[in-house]
């Protein structure tokens, strides 16, 4: 089972905003909105664009090279050109630090 690691401090990320990180030489994007605090990787499975340079609206994150959105709750694809869905993590917030498990599952 995959163990929580630190990724950032909440007070970093405002409500609203994404930001990425590298855990155990992965790439995440952490992002914070209304419905909690979500964490998937960062590149896009369309073509190589980091999420998170793309927008963040609510809980839909729009890849900035093509325009796919993925429903950053449970990585599926909103939107087109993507069709493969984003790799999501377990995240819990200790202390006022934003911990990651990453999902390690073969994509
Ligand atoms: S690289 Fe993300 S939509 Fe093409």
């Amino acid at each position: 089972m995959a163990e929580f690691q630190a990724a950032l401090k909440l007070a970093e990320l405002p409500p609203g905003s994404m930001r990425s990180c590298v855990i155990d030489g992965r790439e995440i994007v952490v992002c914070h909105t209304r419905e909690g605090v979500f964490a998937l990787d960062n590149i896009c499975t369309h073509a190589h664009a980091r999420l998170c340079e793309g927008r963040l609206r609510a809980t839909r994150l729009v890849c900035p090279l093509h325009g796919a959105s993925f429903d950053i709750r449970d990585g599926r694809v909103l939107g087109p050109p993507a069709v493969v869905p984003m790799p999501t993590h377990a995240v819990r917030i200790v202390d006022g630090t934003v911990e990651v498990a990453l999902d390690v599952r073969p994509a």
